[in-house]
């Protein structure tokens, strides 16, 4: 592991989603789908908008669903909509392009594929695992839900939009009444894993909360990985707004052993370094 590996910002040591990205699609995850995502430019906004109907725009180090806004390409039209606000129709590509340019002038932004993702009562949703290392340095899964976002919003970020959670397999259940989809937890939790055991070659997180779309099949699709960073962390409170609360408490409990485990560790450390320098002096 390299810990200066470019990659990771300098000033709050995260990568950012452009960054993720291009590590996504260089390591082969198995049973994940990975929406294709440019740099956000002219030329990369006609391409996408050719090949796709629907697109996201976002700025490659904002959270909690801030300043996301689609384009939506309606026969000749297109429809941009920023997160909150009502959609803005263009007759004209260039006319797109120049306001949400306007838009997103002072940050560096990523254009993703609309994920062909179901939705629940017509509204986003998204599965978040959220996972944290032990002591013994491998990670553990703590668990995940469902983030789905309020009415008219763009994104399951609940904060922004005034979503709700529900647990996983509650919703799957509703989805897919006659169970046919390919979705199951050890899938989720596998890939969950293995994204990051790749990360791992990368820098050393603690924590990671992972977003996932579900197409209409239920194959798992990535929307977004969360890392600790010097500003803070994936929010481990979603899982307190559940109605069953001792997967919060059991994660809380957990969590407050591995940290009382490693005030113990640097206690011990600190102890042995007094002894060692107490002989050297004798
Ligand atoms: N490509 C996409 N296709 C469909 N929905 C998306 C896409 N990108 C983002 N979303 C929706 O917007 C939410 C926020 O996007 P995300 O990339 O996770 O940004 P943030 O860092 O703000 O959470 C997602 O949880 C999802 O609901
Ligand atoms: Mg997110």
């Amino acid at each position: 592991m390299n810990k200066m590996t470019p990659i990771l910002d300098p000033d709050r040591e995260f990568i950012n989603k452009w960054e993720m990205y291009k590590l996504l699609t260089l390591h082969s995850l198995k049973n994940i789908e990975i929406p294709e995502t440019r740099l956000f430019t002219k030329d990369s906004l006609a391409s996408m908008l050719t090949d796709y109907p629907l697109v996201y725009i976002k700025s490659i180090a904002t959270w909690g669903g801030k300043d996301i806004s689609t384009v939506h390409k309606n026969g000749s039209f297109f429809e941009w909509t920023i997160q909150g606000k009502e959609a803005l129709t263009f007759k004209n590509f260039e006319e797109t392009y120049k306001q949400i340019d306007q838009f997103y002038h002072d940050k560096i932004t990523i254009i993703q594929r609309g994920i062909p993702a179901i939705r629940y009562n017509g509204r986003p949703f998204d599965i978040r695992s959220h996972l944290y290392r032990e002591m013994d340095g491998s990670w553990i899964y703590a668990g995940d839900l469902i983030r789905i976002g309020g009415e008219g919003s763009l994104v399951s970020n609940i904060g922004i939009s005034n979503g709700s959670v529900k647990p996983t397999d509650e919703l799957i259940a509703l989805l897919f009444p006659n169970q046919n989809h390919h979705f199951t937890k050890d899938i989720l939790k596998n890939v969950s894993l293995e994204i990051c055991k790749m990360l791992d070659k990368f820098h050393f997180f603690t924590e990671v909360g992972l977003d996932f779309a579900l197409d209409q099949n239920g194959n798992l699709w990535i929307i977004e990985v969360n890392t600790d960073d010097l500003k803070g962390c994936p929010d481990l409170e979603l899982f307190s707004l559940l109605p069953d609360q001792s997967v919060y408490e059991r994660i809380m409990n957990q969590k407050a052993k591995i940290y009382d485990n490693w005030i113990q560790f640097m206690i011990h450390s600190f102890d042995d370094y007094l002894k060692e320098k107490a002989k050297e002096q004798d």
